[in-house]
């Protein structure tokens, strides 16, 4: 496909981002970082937003306009300090997203597949979820965030998600790479062999006036679910007057990729994709969900009391660590462990000892044995005669088989493996500094072997440059100046890329 559409969850603005926030930004930032490098700019686009329909700005009352104008600053402000690349940033308040849901909700409603009903159901106010009680946790807890449920009966609109329930166990199956990691696949077809229930997307108006009115009946605001997905639509299309969707975002020519926690998995891989069909439109291509930041036994949350707030980390360990180590930490689909120590231990260990070494000793040696000039940008010939080295030629086959190896991570059947991608960077950046510590060539200097030196600089510039470029969508700060440093006509070694931090 010849397009790609990356999205992260629009986060809800009832809290400040916190790290698990700031996850699947970075994640879909690099992504979509990649992407461009392979697609072109022109062929990619990065959606993320604010989930501003929900009961916690209605607390706001009167103000809720302006508390979630504030609040979705603070996000949008964030994601400037983390360096993301978003092509445009979503809000469910704004007009454009409004009138798509008015659409899609009459389209669905005319098709016939809303109905009015009452409901009896379990409410969690601070999950705005209802939950059956079936599911409930001991002691009438919502099993999401354990805190008491509410029983809820009223007249409201249902949207008929079992009538299409085969047929998203038959998508499911025939495709491979639209639900992963397999692990949540498997979840989502054992949830999908229980009764679906048909999903109610309606609130009535006197308890819930911060919404959008359902547009056949005004007295009904739009569920917050059934709202905020259809974001993903709305950022990049209309529907015409026929009921079409029309969007160069969303044809068979373009990749659609969700990166979600799997936390909403079943808001996306269900609701979602049902949502779509009925709709008339594909389902995307692929719902990537991936494993919580813990702290301790505990997942990072609002509720919970346990966020640490990114801006916080950036301060103390600068933007890049901070990026590194959410990529490198975990593969993408499992949970983390979020500490300071773990951050430092990568800090000191990979940036510091491998990368910042690698690209610090190698300056010197330039600064020392040859001004400051690199020897020559191609092999002189007279080197090239030299015996093949062994490690020269390792160096040298992972320098070209990197790109690909790369690219390989970065798909869906790898589940958009970072970590994976990071590690054979690492592999390169360990052979070179293993090439140095065995080359000795302080040694070689001594015996005038300047045909050695000469071959043995140029492999570690390479083997530098290769890495400079496969780190550009992970950490684009560091390996801009990387690259601006071995790039450089006249190398002048700056200060260490990454200097240790000595644990208290
Ligand atoms: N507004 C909904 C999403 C609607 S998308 C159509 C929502 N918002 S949220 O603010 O609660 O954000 C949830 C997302 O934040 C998760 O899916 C995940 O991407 C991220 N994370 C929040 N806490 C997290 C962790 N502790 N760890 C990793 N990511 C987590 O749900």
């Amino acid at each position: 496909m010849s397009k790609f559409y990356v999205t992260t969850p629009i986060y809800y603005v009832n809290d400040s981002p916190h790290i698990g926030h700031s996850y699947t930004t970075i994640a879909a930032d690099t992504l979509a970082r990649h992407m461009r490098s392979v697609l072109g700019d022109a062929n990619v686009r990065f959606l993320t937003g604010t989930d501003e329909h929900g009961q916690k700005a209605q607390a706001a009352g009167q103000a809720a306009q302006e508390f979630v104008d504030l609040v979705s600053v603070k996000f949008r402000n964030l994601w400037k300090k983390l360096g993301i690349s978003h092509d445009d940033f979503i809000r469910t308040s704004e007009e454009r997203h409004i009138r798509t849901v008015q659409r899609a909700l009459d389209i669905v409603y005319k098709k016939g597949d809303i109905y009015k009903d009452t409901y009896e159901g379990w409410y969690c106010t601070p999950c705005e979820t209802f939950w059956l009680v079936s599911q409930l946790a001991e002691g009438q807890l919502c099993p999401d965030c354990k805190r008491p449920v509410e029983k809820i009966s009223e007249t409201n609109y249902f949207f008929k998600l079992n009538k299409y329930k085969d047929w998203l166990i038959d998508h499911i199956k025939k495709n491979p790479d639209f639900i992963r990691p397999q692990i949540r696949r498997n979840e989502v077809l054992g949830f999908l062999r229980e009764e679906l229930n048909d999903l109610c997307i309606s609130r009535p108006k006197e308890r819930l006036s911060w919404g959008i009115p359902l547009p056949f009946s005004p007295d009904h605001v739009t569920y917050v679910w059934f709202d905020a997905l259809i974001n993903y639509i709305s950022a990049v299309g209309h529907f015409d007057d026929k009921g079409a969707y029309i969007s160069d975002w969303w044809g068979k020519d373009t990749n659609v990729v969700h990166l979600i926690g799997k936390d909403i998995l079943r808001h996306h891989a269900v609701y979602w994709p049902i949502m779509l069909h009925s709709l008339g439109i594909k389902p995307p291509d692929t719902i990537c969900a991936h494993g919580w930041w813990m702290i301790g036994a505990d997942k990072m949350s609002k509720s919970r009391g346990n966020v640490v707030a990114p801006l916080d980390m950036i301060d103390k360990y600068g933007l890049d660590v901070y990026r590194y180590f959410l990529l490198r930490e975990v593969p993408f689909g499992l949970d983390g462990n979020f500490s300071e120590e773990a951050v430092i231990r990568r800090l000191n260990s990979d940036l510091a000892n491998d990368l910042g070494n690698l690209v610090y000793r190698t300056l010197t040696m330039i600064e020392k044995y040859y001004d400051g000039n690199i020897p020559a940008k191609e092999l002189p010939v007279a080197s090239c005669q030299l015996p093949v080295n062994e490690q020269e030629k390792k160096i040298r086959n992972k320098i070209n088989s990197l790109p690909d190896e790369i690219a390989a991570k970065f798909t869906a059947g790898s589940d958009f493996n970072f970590s994976a991608a990071l590690e054979e960077v690492w592999k390169l950046i360990n052979l070179a500094n293993k090439y140095v510590e065995e080359t000795k060539p302080w040694n070689l200097s001594k015996e005038n072997k300047t045909k050695e030196l000469e071959r043995f600089i140029l492999v570690l510039v390479d083997a530098i440059r290769a890495a400079g470029h496969a780190l550009k969508p992970f950490v684009p700060g560091t390996a801009g100046e990387i690259l601006r440093q071995i790039g450089a006509d006249q190398i002048k070694k700056g200060k260490p890329l990454f200097p240790r931090i000595e644990c208290s």
